[in-house]
């Protein structure tokens, strides 16, 4: 086949993830395989807008398949709103010159949610063809039935619970284990489920600590002694909710009845003992939950924050061979000269998608998702009320 495309920037943009090399290497090597030529753009969109590039040829992407991390550099700036000079601008026709500099035909973006949003602003307000790539440990990406990098972190995760079951048995402490996702509760459910925690909390399913602090003392009733927490980090109380409710509601009000709304400014905030200093403290999450448990219980509690361990090392085989049908799909794609799109995967199929369809939704666990059945049904409580 004659490509239609000559030459593609590739830049990895957002938090990294293991398979971003393994995806980097399928899409040039694909390329590279059309008579594509390819050029690196370090550090996301800032390489773009400051012309920093390297040339990825045969050469520059062997060994890559299994390496953590991305050779290119990532970094979480948009091209329209990025710090120049201690101030924020807008450095669209700047990153388009420089594309153009380059004779780049398309601009493939690796990335997640933020990357999928900032490639299409780049599509519309710089009038430049784009192809992304669904990249995210949180697997919340859109019209994709899964993201390369999730299956890594879950894997690492889930290990982790592993080894906690045995520390948390010892000791017969419960130990609450803070997974990342700030409002997708993929990993910390996928790898709960995996690693057999007793409790997952995730941001979706909105927690009461009464419910979980009663799961708890039935375990340990049934002689159980020990459990393992997995909780997302973007986590939120029932409590909270119906806080941020009252909140919402009281501002409505206040525009309505100034005067009432003093009067109830003077009354006390309703109190909760899933609540009581949980959010008025900057405290990690999964350590106020421990705190507010071990009260709940009687039974000595530990926190574990897995942070960005979840998001280093080498990917797992499975990311290794989404990222490489990902990646090649892409090159076959650019070939064929076909632009403003992400690959997906839809029912095993590595497919391309309009990114108009993914750019500003997230992909969050539905209520009614199998895996939640699952997880009920293997006795894990999931921090509601049935
Ligand atoms: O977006 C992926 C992610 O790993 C989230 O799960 C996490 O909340 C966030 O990135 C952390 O970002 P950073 O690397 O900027 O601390």
């Amino acid at each position: 086949m004659r490509s239609k495309t000559k030459t593609i920037g590739i830049l990895t943009a957002g938090g990294d993830c293991p398979g971003l090399n393994a995806c980097i290497r399928g899409v040039a090597k694909a390329a590279i395989h059309y008579g594509i030529q390819v050029i690196g753009v370090q550090d996301g969109f800032r390489g773009l807008v400051e012309n920093r590039t390297i040339t990825l040829d045969s050469a520059a992407i062997s060994g890559l398949l299994t390496q953590g991390g991305t050779l290119l550099g990532t970094g979480r700036d948009k091209p329209h709103k990025i710090v120049m000079g201690g101030k924020s601008m807008d450095m669209t026709e700047v990153a388009v010159a420089n594309m153009r500099r380059h004779n780049m035909d398309c601009l493939v973006c690796l990335g997640g949610n933020g990357t999928q949003k900032n490639a299409l602003r780049l599509r519309e307000t710089g009038n430049i063809p784009v192809l992304t790539l669904p990249k995210t440990i949180d697997n919340d990406v859109a019209q994709t039935d899964v993201s390369f990098g999730f299956d890594s972190a879950m894997a690492i995760a889930t290990e982790a619970i592993d080894r906690l079951h045995t520390t948390a048995t010892s000791h017969h402490r419960i130990i609450v284990c803070e997974i990342m996702g700030h409002d997708a509760g993929w990993l910390a459910l996928g790898a709960g489920i995996a690693g057999g925690a007793d409790v997952i909390l995730i941001p979706e399913i909105p927690y009461d600590l009464e419910v979980v602090a009663r799961h708890l003392t039935e375990r340990r009733r049934n002689g159980k002694r020990f459990s393992i927490i997995a909780v997302a980090e973007g986590v939120r109380s029932k409590h909270s909710i119906s806080q941020m409710q009252l909140e919402v509601n009281h501002n409505k009000k206040k525009k309505k009845d100034k005067e009432r709304d003093k009067e109830e400014l003077k009354s006390p905030v309703p109190q909760d003992p899933n609540d009581e200093e949980l959010h008025l403290v900057q405290e990690p999450v999964a350590s106020r939950i421990a705190r507010k448990l071990q009260q709940l219980t009687g039974t000595e509690a530990r926190v574990t924050s897995l942070g960005h361990v979840q998001r280093g090392g080498q990917p797992t085989a499975h990311d290794r061979l989404l990222s490489t049908r990902l990646g090649t799909k892409a090159g076959t794609l650019l070939a064929e000269g076909i632009y403003d799109v992400m690959v997906a995967i839809q029912g095993g199929e590595a497919v391309p998608v309009p990114l108009s369809s993914v750019a500003g939704i997230k992909k969050l666990v539905p209520r009614d998702h199998t895996w939640l059945e699952t997880a009920r049904l293997v006795e894990t409580c999931l921090g509601d009320e049935l």
